[in-house]
């Protein structure tokens, strides 16, 4: 019978992290569970950094971006050496369960624990959405919102200039925060490492954008996408000397990140990391909890691990035939 766990977030703050801790505490107490945060991720575990937490401890923090633990990328947690160090951290305090809050890199690390036989549940957590197991990760929809801020104020800008934007957003290696960008912002184009634009191309579309009496063009670029929008802009700047728009780079990079989270995001990280705990509770882990169809679901980390969802390429192509 689990008597005390610790929860982590780890990998690049999300929007929601804090109101995911807040449910990991709050419902571990209230199951009679000790509760511990572990500051800085995985860089922590193996620290030693760890604190018993109660429930006043997560009050105000619902709202609030970042995260109230901190995090960290740590090469240290990949090592057979490192991860023993966690362990014995943990069990020199008696904590036999640990919950993870964070993207693929921090899932791939979950199951690494998990196969070394401590009970670890994932929450689902990147601004991503990359990982398998869930519909959409904690802070994805709120990271949208934030470019969306931008892209309409570039589109505002851009009118008044006759000029283009290549606005480049995070992802890593997905292009999915692109997509949503593109789609929910009316770009003109949308270039993803998935589906790979030949820049002549993408000058066709500039170009036709133009013909149609467009006052600006908005090309969202997922970094993903080999070079970003740098090399996106410097290749136009050699090659293509008549979109009708003179092009400009706007890269979001961390901003995106630091948003106070949306509805969505408090709400299901609220639910995911209730779910977390009532999964360790009943003696289920190893697994990832996510949210698939509105409802939550887990899925073996075995499965997650080092594994990248797909992304829906009838969304790009409703994208295409959007940007008339
Ligand atoms: O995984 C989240 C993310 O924001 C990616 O979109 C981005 O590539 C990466 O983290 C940036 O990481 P860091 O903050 O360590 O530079």
């Amino acid at each position: 019978m689990l008597k005390s766990v610790a929860v982590l977030t780890s990998g690049g703050d999300a929007p929601g992290m804090n109101a995911a801790i807040r449910a990991v505490v709050r419902l571990g107490t209230d199951r009679g569970l000790a509760v511990h945060g572990v500051s800085g991720g995985f860089r922590g575990l193996i620290e030693g950094d760890i604190r018993l937490m109660g429930p006043r401890d997560v009050g105000g923090i619902l709202q609030l971006g970042g995260t109230l633990l901190g995090s960290s990328r740590c090469p240290e947690a990949r090592t057979e050496a490192g991860r023993r160090q966690a362990l014995s951290q943990l069990s020199a305090r008696g904590i036999d369960g640990l919950v993870v809050i964070g993207g693929n890199g921090s899932q791939t690390g979950a199951e690494a624990f998990s196969r070394l036989g401590l009970p670890v549940v994932g929450v689902a957590s990147t601004i991503d959405n990359d990982l398998l197991g869930t519909d959409v990760t904690i802070g994805a929809s709120t990271a949208v919102d934030v470019a969306l801020e931008s892209v309409d104020r570039l589109r505002v800008t851009g009118s008044s200039h006759h000029r283009g934007f290549f606005v480049e957003v995070m992802g890593r290696d997905c292009g999915w925060l692109a997509t949503m960008v593109g789609l929910a912002g009316g770009a003109e184009a949308i270039v993803i490492p998935e589906q790979p634009t030949a820049p002549e191309a993408l000058a066709d579309e500039i170009r036709a954008a133009h013909g149609r009496g467009k006052r600006h063009a908005i090309v969202v670029v997922a970094e993903g996408v080999p070079g970003g929008a740098d090399a996106l802009a410097a290749h136009f700047a050699q090659h293509e000397s008549h979109l009708g728009f003179e092009m400009r780079v706007c890269r979001l990079g961390h901003v995106q990140r630091g948003g106070a989270p949306l509805m969505h995001d408090r709400l299901l990280a609220t639910r995911l990391g209730a779910a977390a705990i009532e999964a360790l509770a009943a003696g289920r882990h190893g697994v990832l909890v996510g949210e698939i169809g509105g409802r939550s679901v887990e899925t073996p980390l075995a499965e997650v691990a080092g594994r990248t969802k797909a992304m829906d390429p009838s969304l790009l192509a409703l994208g295409a035939r959007l940007e008339r």
